[in-house]
């Protein structure tokens, strides 16, 4: 039997993939609604290959409020969880409105359709932006948000606050934000994984086209920081790792055990990793090159930030258990698969 079902908006993208592929394998049901805006269909083709599931697919964009009326009138769900923002910072800081517009009406649209349909229970996709260049490392979830660097984590700073407040007004409705730390890798089965537009901005997709041989050179930005080998420290979660988190948030929801109507988690490892250590990392477990040189720092970039996971591990019951090598690997893996390498 289902032990309910899961509105999954974003649910073709790369985190929304992972997501209903472990919602359904946990026995949930899952409707994938997706504007195709980032994302690709083949991708819930994946998630149904996977999973040996019809997965329902609608092609929706958030943002218009009639079109998402007519989700909400057709299927009978318990719980929505919001993927469906746009991520590149540099482009939030060139075109502000397409961020503030698409990542906040999306929202607020969620937000205001829950309500009026009695679902309680919306699950906010958040970040470890929101803390900025924190004072004190690994960051808890009691540590002091810093002013967003960018107009991206901006809107991820007012959709929690926006989560929270209506948790506060509306009788009734609940709401957690899950801050993710840096998700990479993809499934084992390398059906779903990341599929960057253009030119990667992030790390990982960076290194496995390079060492496909689609970049000739992986520049690593920075090596003067104050580091233990002078490049950046970040917090690498495996996306199942991140996709099961969901999992464990749903459960929390829909079973009645939050502890207050608006709760939020870290999700990492606890583990902070340098560029330089998962280049080398990712050289090592897969047995394959990566040329990188050292380039000038990027604008933007925090030295350093991990989570501290003490508070998933003991509200949500949840941690992070694949090794980084395995991870690496099915990045590659991945890799293969979509340039036919294998
Ligand atoms: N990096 C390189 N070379 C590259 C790409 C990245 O050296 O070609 C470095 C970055 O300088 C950084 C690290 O790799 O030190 C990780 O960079 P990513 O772009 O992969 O990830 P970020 O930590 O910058 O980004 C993450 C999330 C964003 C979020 C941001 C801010 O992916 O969604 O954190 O906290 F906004």
């Amino acid at each position: 039997m289902k032990k309910g079902s899961v509105l999954v908006f974003g649910g073709a993208g790369y985190i929304g993939t992972h997501t209903v592929v472990e919602l359904v394998g946990a026995g949930y049901g899952a409707v994938i609604a997706d504007s195709l805006s980032n994302s690709e269909a083949s991708a819930v083709e994946g998630v149904r290959r996977i999973t040996g599931v019809d997965v329902p697919f609608e092609q929706v964009d958030a943002c218009d409020e009639k079109a998402l009326r007519g989700l909400f009138e057709r299927y009978p769900f318990d719980a929505a969880i919001h993927f469906a923002a746009f991520k590149a910072v540099g482009e939030s800081v060139d075109d502000p409105l397409k961020y503030y517009r698409n990542n906040l009406t999306s929202f607020m649209n969620l937000c205001s359709l829950m309500r009026e349909f009695g679902r309680p229970d919306i699950l906010f996709s958040s970040s470890a932006t929101v803390y900025g260049e924190a004072d004190v490392l690994p960051v808890t979830e009691r540590s002091p948000r810093m002013p967003a660097t960018s107009p991206y984590g901006k809107t991820k700073q007012v959709a929690e606050d926006i989560l929270h407040d209506c948790c506060a007004a509306y009788a009734g409705m609940r709401g957690i934000a899950l801050r993710y730390f840096n998700p990479i890798g993809a499934h084992p089965s390398a059906l779903i994984g990341e599929l960057p537009r253009g030119v990667p901005q992030n790390l990982v997709p960076y290194i496995t086209q390079t060492a496909a041989g689609v970049r000739p050179c992986l520049s690593i930005f920075g090596n003067d920081y104050d580091t233990p080998d002078g490049t950046c420290l970040r917090d690498y979660i495996d996306v199942v790792d991140l996709a099961r988190a969901h999992v464990a948030a749903v459960e929390r929801m829909v079973q009645g055990r939050m502890k207050s109507s608006y709760e939020v988690f870290n999700i990492g490892t606890g583990r902070p990793v340098s560029v330089l250590e998962l280049v080398e990392g990712f050289e090592k477990a897969n047995s394959v090159e990566v040329p990188h040189k050292f380039a000038p720092r990027r604008a933007g970039d925090v030295p350093a930030v991990w989570a501290d996971t003490e508070l998933a591990a003991k509200e949500l019951g949840w941690q992070a258990e694949r090794p980084l090598e395995e991870t690496l690997r099915t990045a590659w893996a991945w890799e293969k698969h979509l340039r036919g390498m294998e």
